[in-house]
């Protein structure tokens, strides 16, 4: 999705579209699922619940970093920053169709609440934006390296012979590193405290909730 030569409300409506196609679609990944090629074990059912509630936060994880990312790149003054924006976004959509295929072949779903979650991340993503491409950017890097550590607490907990979510949550982790990367370099400012708490709050709310619903 390009928005760059768009007016304003092109780019609200833009926006409206990609909200529906994250909540109510089905997003298509451009690369194959990692998980593919990962036989597919027989997990018992304490299992296959807990891989369920760990990919359902990931989902959800996804799809506020889509809000979160899309919000932002509507408001970057720079051009280069809302292309930025919206390159990381499109791996994003990747990671979100992956955790997509994965709860289904769990015999699960995702959270009944991800428009509250796209709504709530959209709504962040606009204001940091509004502040500046600096913070803009820094947003991305403290969202992606608290992402990046909390796939490494889902992949020490994730049931051993659950080697298909295995697959899918490194090759994130990968990604969610690089996205970091690449916003530092293209000039994120730290930012001050308290707000990297505060995101680290909200999503430790979101992650409680998601695990079952
Ligand atoms: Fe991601
Ligand atoms: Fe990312």
């Amino acid at each position: 999705m390009t928005t760059r030569s768009l007016s304003p409300l092109d780019r609200l409506l833009a926006d409206a579209q990609n909200a529906l196609e994250t909540v109510a679609g089905r997003p298509r990944a451009e690369r194959p699922n990692p998980g593919a090629g990962e036989p597919e074990v027989e997990l018992d059912d304490a299992e296959r619940r807990h891989a369920a509630g760990l990919m359902r936060v990931n989902h959800v994880g996804e799809v506020c970093a889509q809000a979160l990312y899309v919000g932002q790149a509507t408001v970057a003054r720079d051009p280069a920053t809302r292309a930025h924006l919206l390159a990381a976004a499109q791996e994003e959509t990747d990671h979100l169709a992956w955790c997509d295929d994965r709860l289904r072949e769990l015999d699960s779903r995702p959270s009944i609440f991800n428009p509250l979650w796209y709504g709530g991340a959209y709504a962040i993503g606009v204001l940091a934006g509004l502040r500046g491409d600096g913070w803009n950017l820094g947003f991305v890097v403290e969202t992606e390296r608290q992402v990046e550590a909390h796939l490494e607490e889902h992949l020490q907990t994730l049931p051993g012979a659950d080697l298909r979510s295995r697959a899918i949550l490194e090759t994130m982790k990968v990604d969610e590193a690089r996205h970091a990367d690449n916003a530092e370099a293209a000039g994120a400012r730290v930012l001050p405290q308290p707000i990297p708490a505060l995101m680290a709050m909200a999503s430790k709310v979101m992650k409680t909730v998601a695990y079952r619903i």
